[in-house]
C-alpha cells in the first residue's frame, strides 16, 4: 500500500512529501510538521487504498434564480461587492494596521442588521466594551449587531452554530487560533486553518463571512495573501495614514467586476462615502504649479481625476533617486528610459520624484503621459495651462497609444471645469463637446510641441 504524506512549514507554508528539522524553503528550524485534516477529524491527509464516493455531475443550465442580494445602504462599500451581498459569500478585507478596517466593517455590520441580516462581530483584537464605545462614536449603538470577544476558532464555530446568523465578521483572522494547529496565532498554518475552517463552514450553513486580514511588511505574521485563494472576494482597503481619504479596492470578485473601487473619507464620526471622488482629489490642488498635473483615469468602471506631482532636483550623487508614492517604480523607470533614449533628455543627474496626490494608487498604463507631462513641466519649470488633463499610454519606441474608456476620460473632465486635454491619437472620432483635445501619436513631437513651442 503506497501510503502519501504531506508536511508543511509553519512558518512559510512550503509543503514536502517527507519531514525534515530544516525547512528547505524558508530555512527555519523544527517548523515542519504534518498536515493534519481538520474537516475529516482524522489527523491524516494520507488517502491509502479507500475507495470515494462518485461525485454528483449536474449539466451547466439552470433555471436556479440568481442570488438574492443585500445592499447595505452603503453604496461605496455595494458597488465594490458588485451590486450587495450574495448569501453564503466569503469575503476577505485586507489593509495596513490602523488604516480603518475596523471602522469600515462596524459600519457595515450596523447597515446590514438595519437592513434585516442577523450579523455577529466576533473581535479577536478588542474587547465589548472597546467595540460599544466606537459603535456609540458611529451613531451605531441602536444597530442590531450581536458583538462578541473571542480569539478561539472552535468557540466561534460553536457560536455560528447556534446562533445561524446571516454574516459573521471576524476581525482580525490573524488573531484566531484553532486548537488543532500547534504553531502560534497569526502564523502561515494557523491562518489559513481558521480562514477554511470559517469559510467552509459559511459556505455548508449560507452563512456570509467577512475575514479582516492585516497587511504586514515584517513577515511576523501571514499577510491576508495566503488566504486570497480560499474565498470569493479580496477587498483591500487603502489609504496613505496623513491623508483622510480611503480606497476601498476589489482585487478579486467571483460575484461581480474585480477593479471596482469605493471611496471614502476618514471623518471624527467614521467613514463618510464620497459620491464625487474626482472633486474630492482635485479639492487641494491649488493654481498650476511646475510638476503638477491631472491626469483622467479610469478606476473600475468609474472615471477619476488625480492630480500627479513630480519634482526633479539636481544631485551630486552617482545614483540619482527615483522615489514614487502611489504608481509603479519600474513604471517610472520605464517613462525616465523612453524619454532619454528617445527624445534625448537626460536625467542623468537628477533625482526623480513622483506622487499621487490624496493617498491613491494609480495601476493604469494610461498614466504614463501624464506622468511624462508632469515630469517634463517639472525639468523645464512650465506649468501646464489651468483646466488641462493628461492620459494615454507610452510604448517602449516612443509611441502614445490609445487607451480604453477615453469618452469617459473625457466627459468626466468637462465635467469638472476642464477645457482641454492632451491625449493620444484615437483611430474613432471622439465626439465631446467643449473640451479641445490636443491629440498626439509620438512623444517626441509631444515634447517639442507642448514645451519647447511654446
Ligand atoms: P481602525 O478601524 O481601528 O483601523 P484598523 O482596524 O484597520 O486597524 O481605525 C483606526 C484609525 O481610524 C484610528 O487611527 C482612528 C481613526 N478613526 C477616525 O479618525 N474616526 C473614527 O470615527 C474612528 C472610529 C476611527
Ligand atoms: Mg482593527
Amino acid at each position: 500500500m503506497i501510503k502519501s504524506k504531506s508536511f508543511f512549514c509553519s512558518d512559510c507554508g512550503n509543503s514536502t512529501s517527507k519531514w525534515s528539522g530544516r525547512c528547505e524553503a524558508c530555512g527555519a528550524w523544527n517548523s515542519i510538521s504534518e498536515q493534519g485534516g481538520l474537516s475529516s477529524g482524522t489527523g491524516k491527509s494520507s488517502l491509502g487504498n479507500k475507495k470515494g464516493a462518485k461525485v454528483k455531475l449536474t449539466n451547466l443550465a439552470t433555471d436556479e434564480p440568481s442570488p438574492k442580494r443585500t445592499n447595505s445602504g452603503i453604496n461605496e462599500l455595494d458597488r465594490v461587492l458588485g451590486g450587495g451581498l450574495v448569501p453564503a459569500m466569503a469575503i476577505l478585507v485586507g489593509g495596513d494596521p490602523g488604516i480603518g478596517k475596523s471602522t469600515l466593517l462596524l459600519q457595515a455590520a450596523g447597515s446590514f442588521a438595519n437592513n434585516g441580516l442577523e450579523t455577529l462581530y466576533i473581535s479577536g483584537e478588542e474587547a465589548s466594551g472597546q467595540i460599544r464605545m466606537r459603535a456609540k462614536r458611529l451613531g451605531l449603538n441602536e444597530a442590531p449587531v450581536r458583538l462578541g470577544a473571542e480569539t478561539n476558532l472552535r468557540n466561534i464555530l460553536t457560536t455560528m452554530a447556534e446562533e445561524k446568523p446571516n454574516l459573521v465578521i471576524i476581525d482580525s483572522i490573524q488573531t484566531i487560533w484553532a486548537d488543532t494547529v500547534e504553531s502560534a496565532p497569526g502564523s502561515v498554518s494557523q491562518v489559513r486553518a481558521a480562514a477554511h475552517e470559517l469559510t467552509n463552514f459559511g459556505k455548508r450553513n449560507g452563512i456570509s463571512v467577512v475575514l479582516v486580514g492585516h497587511v504586514t511588511k515584517d513577515g511576523q505574521i501571514a499577510g491576508p495573501r495566503v488566504i486570497e485563494h480560499m474565498v470569493d472576494t479580496v477587498l483591500y482597503f487603502e489609504g496613505e495614514r496623513g491623508h483622510q481619504f480611503r480606497i476601498l479596492r476589489a482585487v478579486k470578485n467571483r460575484f461581480g467586476p474585480a477593479d471596482e473601487i469605493g471611496v471614502f473619507e476618514m471623518t471624527g464620526k467614521g467613514l463618510s462615502e464620497v459620491a464625487n471622488p474626482s472633486a474630492l482629489f482635485l479639492s487641494e490642488r491649488g493654481k498650476p504649479s511646475p510638476g503638477s498635473i491631472v491626469f483622467a483615469g479610469i478606476e473600475g468602471t468609474r472615471p477619476l481625476l488625480v492630480e500627479l506631482q513630480a519634482l526633479v532636483a539636481p544631485t551630486p550623487h552617482s545614483q540619482p533617486r527615483r522615489a514614487v508614492i502611489g504608481w509603479d517604480n519600474a513604471r517610472l523607470a520605464m517613462i525616465l528610459a523612453v524619454l532619454e533614449s528617445r527624445c534625448n533628455i537626460p536625467f542623468t543627474g537628477h533625482d526623480v520624484y513622483l506622487n499621487v496626490a490624496g493617498g491613491m494608487k494609480i495601476s493604469e498604463p494610461a498614466a504614463d503621459l501624464a506622468v511624462a507631462t508632469a515630469i517634463l513641466s517639472a525639468l523645464y519649470n512650465i506649468s501646464l495651462p489651468a483646466h488641462t488633463v493628461v492620459y494615454g499610454e507610452i510604448s517602449l519606441s516612443g509611441a502614445v497609444r490609445p487607451v480604453n474608456q477615453a469618452e469617459n476620460r473625457l466627459k468626466e473632465a468637462r465635467k469638472l471645469g476642464f477645457s482641454k486635454a492632451i491625449a493620444p491619437r484615437h483611430e474613432k472620432q471622439i465626439d465631446v463637446k467643449d473640451i479641445a483635445v490636443a491629440k498626439t501619436d509620438d512623444l517626441m513631437s509631444f515634447v517639442l510641441d507642448v514645451f519647447e513651442g511654446k
